[in-house]
């Protein structure tokens, strides 16, 4: 079991209920695949709140530091975000299968598209693409300004449209609306957020090669209780489990 105990450099409120941490330690040093999650220890023991799972937003492995961000929503991520400084986190990981860079691939352009807290992923991923000489366009949908984060460090590693449902930044409507702009290009496309949008994203892609994350409620977060197995047609058993067969899986291979 790959379990780690990380520093807490810093955590700090970025959006609204938004959290930006900041951990070091030597085990962050096998954490290079872009896609991949840490199971990460949210309460106390004696709690029943024992880890919930957050994707790997970046990555220095000079500084031997991984920086995750999610949203304090329930009992466990609140408590998450009350840590401070100087204390240690306990992490499993990484877990997971993560996304297949487009490594040789004739098409040297990459569609980017996250919405809310599936947003992070997409800022590790897209460094690795660039780094690999892809020109990488990012689509990140957000509820409203007041929910936005992280726009300018995307706009960094590549084009960066932003959609808002209320209207308040970017474009007015969500990361469907924003997407025929910019597909002409015919980019691999990768994509990371609630099933409802992979749906349509798979939908408005039509056809073109892609690769989808899900986010699901997991609890053992390795294979062993079934918390988040997802129907699929083409495997025999009928389901994967997103959290060791995925949560990346190609466009089509589940039923959304
Ligand atoms: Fe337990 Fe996936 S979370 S099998």
């Amino acid at each position: 079991m790959k379990k780690h105990l990380l520093n807490v450099t810093s955590n700090i409120e970025i959006a609204r209920n938004i959290f930006e941490m900041k951990l070091t330690g030597p085990g962050v040093g096998s954490m290079t695949t872009p896609g991949q999650f840490l199971h990460v220890s949210v309460g106390n023991h004696s709690s029943k709140l024992l880890r919930r799972p957050l994707s790997i937003c970046d990555v220095d492995l000079d500084r031997e530091e991984v920086t995750l961000l999610y949203r304090a929503q329930g009992e466990g991520t609140k408590q998450l975000s009350q840590k401070s400084a100087g204390e240690i986190v306990d992490v499993l990981g990484p877990l997971g299968n993560g996304f297949e860079l487009a490594e040789n691939d004739h098409n040297r352009k990459a569609l980017l598209i996250g919405g809310g807290i599936g947003v992070p992923p997409l800022y590790y991923l897209g460094k690795h693409l660039k780094s690999k000489g892809i020109e990488v366009t990012f689509i990140l949908g957000y509820q409203s300004i007041e929910d936005s984060f992280y726009i300018e460090k995307f706009n960094e590693i590549g084009e960066t449209i932003v959609t808002t449902v209320d209207g308040s930044l970017g474009i007015k409507g969500f990361v469907t609306d924003a997407m025929m702009n910019v597909m002409n290009d015919e980019p691999i496309i990768y994509s990371v957020g609630p099933a409802i949008m992979l749906k349509a994203v798979e939908e408005r892609a039509g056809g073109l090669r892609g690769y989808l994350s899900l986010e699901e409620r997991m609890g053992c977060g390795i294979g062993a209780c079934f918390a988040c197995v997802c129907p699929t047609e083409t495997r025999e058993s009928g389901y994967v489990k997103i959290c060791s067969d995925g949560p990346v899986f190609k466009m089509g291979e589940v039923v959304l």
